[in-house]
C-alpha cells in the first residue's frame, strides 16, 4: 500500500451561498465532507488520507473526526485550490509513491473507480478521470462572438480524482510556484512539465457540488443508489 490521497476541502463555497463552507451541508443526513472522506478513509488500497481545510473550519473538522473510527491527517489550505493541493502534498508521507488528489465537493465517486485509477496510475504515472462532453462547446471572444467550435469527439470534462506519481506532482507544483502560474486542475501543472497525462473514463454522476441545484441532484443520486 503506497498510495495516499489529498482531499481538498479548504474552499468557502461562495457559489453555493450557504453562508458557510458548502461541505457542511447535509446529503442524506450527513455532511458532504463526511461522505467523501469516508469513501477514501475506508478504501482498502488507500494508505493515508490528508484532508486540507481552512482555518475557519479546522476546529469543527477536528471535532467531527473525533467521532470517526479512521485516521485522517488534517492540514491547512491556502487562498487558491492549487495552494491547498500543494500544502496537502507537503503533509503526505514520503512513503507514498502515488497520490490521488480529490475535491471534497465530489462525494459520488465510487470505490470501484478509485481502485481503477489506482491501477491506471501505476502504469501511466499521471492519469485523470473525465467524461466526454455532451454539449457542443464554443470558443467565444470577449465581445460575445464565436471564434471557433472544437470537435466534440476530442473534448472531455475533467473530474477528480486525478492520480500521479507523488514525486512528479510535487515537482509540477514546485515549478508552478516558481513560474507564478495558476492552473485550473493538477494535471495542467504536469502538462506544463511536458509529461503525458492519460484519461480514465469516469462517470457522469461524479458531479462537483457547486450550486444549490446540485444538492437535490445529489440526494436523487443517493436515493437511487440505495434502491439498487
Ligand atoms: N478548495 C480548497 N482550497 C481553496 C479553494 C477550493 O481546498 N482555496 C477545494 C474546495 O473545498 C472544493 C474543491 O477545492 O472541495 C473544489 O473547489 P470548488 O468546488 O470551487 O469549491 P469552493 O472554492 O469552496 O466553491 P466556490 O468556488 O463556489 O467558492
Ligand atoms: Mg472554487
Amino acid at each position: 500500500m503506497d498510495t495516499g490521497v489529498v482531499i481538498v476541502a479548504a474552499g468557502s463555497g461562495k457559489r453555493m451561498g450557504a453562508g458557510r463552507n458548502k461541505l457542511w451541508l447535509p446529503l442524506a443526513g450527513k455532511p458532504i465532507l463526511s461522505h467523501t472522506v469516508h469513501l477514501f478513509a475506508t478504501h482498502p488500497e488507500i494508505a493515508e488520507v490528508v484532508l486540507v481545510v481552512s482555518e475557519r473550519d479546522e476546529a469543527d473538522v477536528q471535532d467531527w473526526l473525533q467521532e470517526e473510527p479512521f485516521a485522517v491527517k488534517i492540514t491547512r489550505g491556502g487562498a487558491e485550490r492549487q495552494d491547498s493541493v500543494r500544502l496537502g502534498l507537503a503533509a503526505l508521507s514520503d512513503s507514498c509513491s502515488y497520490v490521488l488528489v480529490h475535491d471534497a465537493a465530489r462525494p459520488f465517486v465510487t470505490k470501484e473507480q478509485i481502485s481503477g485509477i489506482i491501477r491506471q496510475v501505476r502504469r501511466d504515472q499521471a492519469t485523470i478521470m473525465a467524461v466526454p462532453v455532451k454539449d457542443t462547446i464554443k470558443v467565444v471572444d470577449a465581445t460575445g462572438v464565436v471564434e471557433s467550435t472544437p470537435a466534440r469527439e476530442s473534448l472531455w470534462a475533467v473530474q477528480t480524482p486525478q492520480a500521479f506519481r507523488l514525486s512528479l506532482l510535487r515537482e509540477a507544483h514546485q515549478a508552478a510556484v516558481q513560474s507564478g502560474r495558476l492552473g485550473t486542475d493538477d494535471a495542467m501543472l504536469v502538462e506544463w512539465l511536458g509529461y503525458p497525462v492519460t484519461v480514465m473514463p469516469g462517470h457522469y454522476e461524479n458531479i462537483k457540488i457547486t450550486t444549490p441545484d446540485d444538492l437535490w441532484l445529489g440526494e436523487e443520486i443517493l436515493r437511487r443508489r440505495k434502491g439498487e
